[in-house]
């Protein structure tokens, strides 16, 4: 069953029924202002780190579901009624909810009245504007409310809900004509505050919410629009909030329009703290004046769209495929951007409290994000560098608002360090900018201890070499990407197998998923160094990779598949003599990408074996079988019941490593298989099953143990978006960034036809087609760029060519 649809030339998808399963919500803001808006209006808004400097108050958990947001009443008669539905819940008789790539548009309609709210964040603006137009499809005339809402939250998002004590006698606020500013903790800490505004002169406001609905209403039934109006309350303390009230008159068949603004200032560095508790109101002015007319912010608007559609040409693709090419040069690309804004922070599973940036996620979310907007890919390296400890570890976390690690999270995920080399590699195959290496870094942001960039990469690789256990293998630490598989763990204390460093870190277990992920980027990082002339540092480290490799040949093979790990007692995990977790998708994936094993034909086992043991018909399953009872010495991955999360789940997140490796072997078919199951398009069908966006990837979908098989968990925040756009753009289409210039090796189902990939690369146009006359899976006969037939599958890069006609027939 489907809730909406897709409205590809809009970019936009439509939803259709404010009942959708879940909150389907989208992002608003790509750069410092962010918002969240579920297809009900709930939602919030922060500036840089949705943890610190939180603007507007959500409740997790809430019952209703999502029953916070930016509201706006309509009290026509005696029916009051939302554009989003919520929080009055009155039934419509017409709603429709368009998320687009940065803006959501509502539009409903009710008793003849129509409502077209358009919500999105200005480029170059802190602000989220809600321009609200109101049309009489009636035929006589219109006497109506409007009334504003939002709930200011009290800065930090994690005080807010805990501190109570305090907050609720510091709430401050200021009103100036239709502008309402919240200044709580001004006086004293910040050097900030919000503001709600309207270009209009208001019949109305409040300000305090137990005045404006109530103290023991539901925000379904506010105390100020039942009983006749706005009271013009001045908070003090308690619950500062920003309503107003909008008399409005129309003639059949008239419109009109008002402009909302909440928006976020900051004064300038020098402010004095002694200095009186008056708001300096002129950032806020000045931003404010851009948006009293609608063109204002219909130029906003436009700039906005012309912003993203420049993007999205970076990568274009058309086949005969429509939800490929929807996927592809839309939502998956969309998708990456956020990843990259909001790393694992800020989501409707993800409070804004608990995780800042993650060291291995940012890294990852690069690869899908670096063609994008290389410059700020550039710089989020840096950033992520300058969080790693002197010896080649790294805080696995840190706050996007200070850059700094978070030490309550600490170090000790050891395949942290390598994730580094691979985003910095992402970015140099992309860029050809090499000269990133230079860059002087510090470790844990200590100035006293910058070292270039290449260095910082080079003690990642140390890291490994460094840290090996009883068979040779990579020591885990707390855990490698499965966050959840603690095997140095012996805590019997229930909940304590994820805590920090400390009586459960031990040196002994080993992790065969890093030992793939050695190979393959320590491959990356010889590389580097041969580009700097550094020969035998080149060839150490390739030697250090070919021990590896033979290492997980050996002690990493199970017979059939690869190993998983072995734990703190040099037990065997995911292996054929396990009782349960038998077989991990993990080292399958990675180890067969990183090419090990392919001229064995232990590569083609490991995969079969993954076909056989882990698929189903929603995708790979991380292990099977699941563990039916928590283990002592694996840690958090057996709390989870069966099917669940690291628990025989699917983890979107490394179908695409399987997917990538079977088109190592040149399986096209199978490759494609594998990417259309956990496709969000291609399960649009059964979203009552799915439950979360049909339009972007989730987490982890219910495994085959599990009761709710196919339900889709932790929608948006997930490196799934990356990899799978690495998977399909790189490896499945075949346009590969490498380090001389674009590689096209395709590898497809033989029935998938031919399709022309336009892409954007180091200041060139590419349009590439390919054909497969021949019907084949994988790689490419014959090459010709520009009119001229080259070997191999590289198109050279021409000095000052600024366009590349690029025929490739596989
Ligand atoms: C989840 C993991 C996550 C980890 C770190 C665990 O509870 O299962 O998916 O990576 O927490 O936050
Ligand atoms: C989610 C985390 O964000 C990611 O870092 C981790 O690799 C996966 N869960 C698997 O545990």
């Amino acid at each position: 069953m489907k809730f909406g649809y897709f409205d590809d030339k809009a970019l936009e998808y439509v939803i259709t029924t404010p009942r959708t399963p879940l909150p389907w919500i989208n992002y608003l803001g790509c750069n410092d202002f962010f918002s969240i808006v579920s297809n009900t209006c709930g939602g919030y808004s922060f500036y840089k780190d949705a943890k610190m400097l939180r603007i507007t108050r959500y409740r997790y958990n809430s019952m209703p579901l999502d029953s916070n947001g930016k509201y706006y009443y309509i009290q026509d008669g005696d029916v009051t009624w939302n554009p989003g539905w919520q929080p009055t819940q009155t039934p419509l008789d017409f709603y429709e909810c368009r998320h687009g790539i940065g803006y959501s548009r509502f539009t409903a309609k009710k008793n003849g009245l129509k409502a077209d709210l358009l919500n999105f964040v200005p480029l170059h603006d802190t602000c989220e504007l809600n321009r609200l137009t109101l049309t009489n499809e009636s035929e006589a005339p219109k006497s109506f409310k409007v009334f504003s809402y939002v709930e200011f939250c009290l800065w930090n998002a994690l005080d807010d809900m805990t501190n109570f004590q305090r907050n609720l006698s510091t709430g401050e606020v200021e009103i100036d004509g239709a502008t309402i500013y919240h200044k709580t903790e001004y006086r004293e800490r910040r050097n900030h505050y919000a503001f709600f505004s309207v270009n209009a002169k208001p019949d109305g406001f409040d300000t305090s919410r137990d005045a404006f609905i109530g103290t023991y209403s539901p925000a379904s039934d506010p105390d100020a629009i039942r009983n006749g109006g706005c009271t013009g309350s001045v908070a003090s303390g308690w619950y500062p909030v920003a309503a107003h009230e909008l008399h409005v008159i129309l003639t059949p068949g008239e419109s009109k329009t008002f402009l909302f603004v909440l928006g976020y200032a900051e004064n300038p560095k020098d402010r004095k703290w002694e200095a009186p508790n008056v708001i300096n109101k002129a950032p806020a002015r000045r931003l404010l004046a851009k948006y009293q007319t609608t063109e204002g912010a219909d130029a906003a608007f436009a700039e906005l769209k012309a912003y993203w559609e420049n993007l999205l040409e970076g990568y274009h693709v058309e086949s005969r495929d429509e939800k490929v090419n929807r996927m592809v040069n839309i939502w998956n690309q969309y998708q990456c951007m956020v990843t990259f804004n909001m790393s694992r922070s800020a989501s409707y599973y993800e409070s804004g409290i608990g995780r800042g940036m993650g060291f291995r996620d940012s890294c990852q979310d690069l690869f899908g994000f670096v063609h994008l907007i290389p410059e700020k890919a550039r710089q989020r390296i840096i950033d992520i560098a300058s969080t790693q400890f002197e010896d080649g570890s790294a805080y696995h976390q840190y706050q996007p608002l200070t850059r700094r690690g978070n030490a309550d999270i600490g170090s000790g995920f050891n395949d942290d360090p390598l994730w580094l080399i691979a985003g910095t590699a992402a970015y140099i195959r992309e860029t050809g900018d090499f000269s990133i290496l230079d860059e002087s870094v510090p470790f844990d942001n200590d100035e006293a201890t910058c070292v270039p960039l290449f260095e910082h990469l080079t003690r990642s690789f140390e890291y490994t070499v460094t840290h090996k256990g009883p068979h040779g293998l990579p020591q885990i630490g707390r855990a490698d990407w499965n966050d959840c598989l603690n095997l140095n763990c012996f805590s019997d204390t229930p909940g304590e197998s994820f805590q920090t460093t400390g009586p459960s870190e031990g040196p002994i277990a080993e992790s065969v998923f890093i030992g793939g992920m050695f190979v393959r980027y320590g491959k990356d990082y010889a590389k580097l160094c041969a580009h700097r002339g550094l020969l035998d540092k080149a060839k150490a480290a390739m030697t250090e990779v070919q021990k590896m490799e033979q290492t997980v040949l050996n002690a990493g093979w199970d017979g059939e598949w690869f190993l998983r790990a072995y734990d703190a007692n040099g037990q065997k995990v995911g292996s054929h003599e396990c009782e349960e977790g038998k077989i991990f998708i993990e080292p399958q994936g990675f180890c067969v990408l990183a090419g090990i094993g392919v001229k064995e034909g232990k590569a083609e086992k490991a995969l079969s074996s993954v076909e056989k043991h882990l698929d189903t018909k929603y995708g790979i399953r991380i292990l099977a079988p699941s563990y039916s009872h928590y283990y002592l010495n694996l840690g958090e991955i057996s709390s989870y019941p069966p099917g669940y999360k690291e628990n025989g789940g699917i983890f979107c997140h490394n179908n695409p490593w399987v997917s990538i490796a079977e088109t190592v072997l040149g399986h096209g078919t199978r490759a494609f298989d594998i990417y259309k199951k956990t496709c969000p398009a291609y399960i649009e069908d059964i979203s009552e099953i799915h439950c979360t966006e049909p339009y972007v990837y989730s987490q982890m979908v219910a495994g085959s143990d599990a009761k709710y098989f196919g339900q889709g968990k932790n929608s948006w925040l997930t490196g799934t978006a990356a990899w799978t756009f690495v998977n399909i753009s790189q490896h499945i289409l075949g346009i590969c960034p490498d380090y001389d210039g674009l590689r096209i090796d395709p590898c497809v189902p033989k029935d998938f036809g031919s399709y022309t990939v336009s892409r954007r690369f180091r200041g060139a146009m590419y349009r590439i087609h390919i054909s497969n006359p021949d019907h084949v899976e994988k790689g490419i006969r014959k090459l010709t760029v520009n009119g001229k037939e080259v070997s191999g599958n590289l198109i050279p890069i021409t000095e000052g060519v600024t366009k590349y006609e690029v025929d490739a027939v596989m």
